[in-house]
């Protein structure tokens, strides 16, 4: 099974809790001066359970939420209100919308790079561009490539902690050649299995392993423009700070739809 089928099931909201509404609005501000969040219908691609959806339409935006995980989009239709459709369970790859019909897609919060190496998402870049009107905006807000592998080059990096009923071990390590960014994840329950069915892990645990391909923004693009995306902005953080590859909290690169 895909990693990414196990590891954003119900125990995900736990496991990721401080990435929470505060941190999403300070995104959407960062992001929204480049957006076309007002010209017409907004994609949040990998909405997660929604935390962006409210602060999209705080700016302007409507349109669709987006996901491949039935317990995040339940979380995701409390919040979908905002941005007038009920949200959408899709795989991202093949998006249920028709050419052209969408003013913005975004792709926040590294949801992204996790279908192989950067050149195995040739076929999103085409999808992604395909549903984007001449003109439309892509949003990617994916992690800086340059300080994991920085980081991750003196050796793997290991956290423990008890999170609710939970023992969780998470251990992040480089993947062959630097391409790839490697999180096993194992988490046991130290309760009963009412305690664990709450924090929504199996009664044995969970195992698995998040893959999240590693590039340069110039790499990423090369392959969007393959795809008919140009690059016409970036900046380096939620703090709305300039952007410079190397040093960046995250990287936010907008493209732009040629016409
Ligand atoms: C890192 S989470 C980010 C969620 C959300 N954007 C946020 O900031 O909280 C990535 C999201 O992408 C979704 N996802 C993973 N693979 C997908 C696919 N093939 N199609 C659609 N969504 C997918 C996951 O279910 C998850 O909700």
């Amino acid at each position: 099974m895909n990693w990414y089928r196990t590891a954003f099931g119900a125990h995900y909201r736990h496991l990721y809790a401080h990435r929470d509404g505060h941190e999403a609005a300070a995104c959407v501000a960062a992001i929204a001066p480049w957006l076309p969040l007002r010209r017409g219908p907004v994609v949040d691609l990998g909405c997660g359970a929604g935390r962006h959806l409210s602060p999209l339409a705080a700016h302007g935006a409507w349109g669709l939420a987006l996901d491949l995980s039935a317990d995040l989009l339940a979380d995701a239709a409390r919040a979908a209100g905002a941005l007038a459709l009920p949200p959408v369970r899709a795989d991202m790859r093949r998006l249920p919308l028709r050419d052209g019909s969408c003013a913005a897609v975004l792709s926040l919060f590294t949801s992204f790079g996790y279908f192989g190496d950067l050149d195995d998402h040739a076929p999103l870049l085409r999808e992604i561009s395909r549903v984007l009107v001449p003109g439309g905006r892509w949003c990617l807000d994916h992690l800086n490539a340059f300080a994991v592998r920085r980081e991750l080059a003196a050796g793997d990096a290991v956290r423990e902690r008890r999170l609710g009923s939970q023992l969780v071990r998470e251990q992040r390590r480089l993947g062959p050649g630097g391409r790839r960014v490697l999180k096993d994840v194992r988490i046991r329950p130290l309760g009963g299995a009412e305690r664990s069915a709450a924090d929504g892990v199996p009664p044995q645990g969970l195992d698995y392993t998040e893959s999240v391909a590693l590039f340069a923004p110039a790499e990423l693009d090369e392959l969007c423009r393959g795809a008919g995306l140009v690059r016409v902005a970036a900046c380096g953080g939620y703090d709305g700070r300039d952007f410079e590859a190397e040093t960046a909290e995250r990287w936010l690169l907008i493209y732009e739809r040629e016409a």
